[in-house]
């Protein structure tokens, strides 16, 4: 609904931890957004529908062992795949909301010992977020809210490291959502902050690639 072919849409990316909430403040933000007539999709990654996502699903489910540096190349291949899909929606004016993206990818990889420059190599040329959106809890915090999945990296000490590996990789562009206040501020947060960045892109923002 109501996209404008003469702006383009914006790339908001919502990273954090498992279980700190992203999943949900998403789809919020999309109903959020398509109630105000915006064009908006949502996005996430892994994206498990395609073979590449496939993979990667029975990695995470222990149904299969790559070594660290292969899983970390697929699930860069799975952001490639959709890469030019993901320009056409925002150069037609489709605002995309992303559940994890490039900055997962570095953080889970390096948490494990690989380097940081090596893990971003692969990103390199992939679409740069207009926002990145950081809901940040203490790891102990999301283990406390239950509903670990059971998938490979949904552990406490892993998620402490990285945890540790978000920090290094943020700027200060990264807007830092504390994610342990009740739904709805976080919610109006994430609102008012998109909004100006759909607006903002709107305008005319010339569109950028990692890392950038
Ligand atoms: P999900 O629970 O959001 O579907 O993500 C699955 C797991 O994959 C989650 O623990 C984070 C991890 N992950 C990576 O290790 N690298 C990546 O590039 C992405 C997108 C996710």
């Amino acid at each position: 609904s109501g996209g404008n072919s003469e702006s383009r849409g914006a790339l908001v990316v919502l990273e954090g931890l498992d279980r700190s909430g992203k999943t949900s403040q998403s789809s919020r933000l999309l109903s959020y957004l398509e109630g105000l007539g915006h064009s908006a999709e949502l996005w996430r990654f892994p994206d498990r529908s395609t073979d590449v996502g496939q993979m990667i699903s029975s990695y995470l489910s222990n149904k299969s062992q790559l070594d660290d540096h292969m899983i970390h190349l697929l699930f860069s291949a799975n952001r490639w795949e959709k890469r030019s899909l993901m320009e056409t929606k925002l150069k037609t004016g489709t605002t995309l909301i992303v559940d994890r993206y490039s900055y997962s990818g570095v953080a889970f990889s390096s948490a494990k010992g690989l380097g940081v420059e090596w893990c971003k190599a692969p990103e390199v040329g992939l679409l740069s977020p207009d926002l990145i959106l950081y809901l940040d809890i203490q790891p102990e915090k999301a283990t406390e809210r239950g509903g670990y999945g059971g998938e490979r990296y949904e552990q406490l000490e892993f998620q402490k490291k990285v945890s540790q590996c978000y920090q290094v990789l943020h700027d200060a562009s990264w807007k830092i959502v504390d994610a342990c206040q009740p739904m709805k501020d976080i919610e109006k947060q994430l609102q008012e902050l998109v909004l100006e960045c759909v607006m903002t892109c709107q305008k005319g923002k010339p569109p950028a690639n990692l890392w950038s």
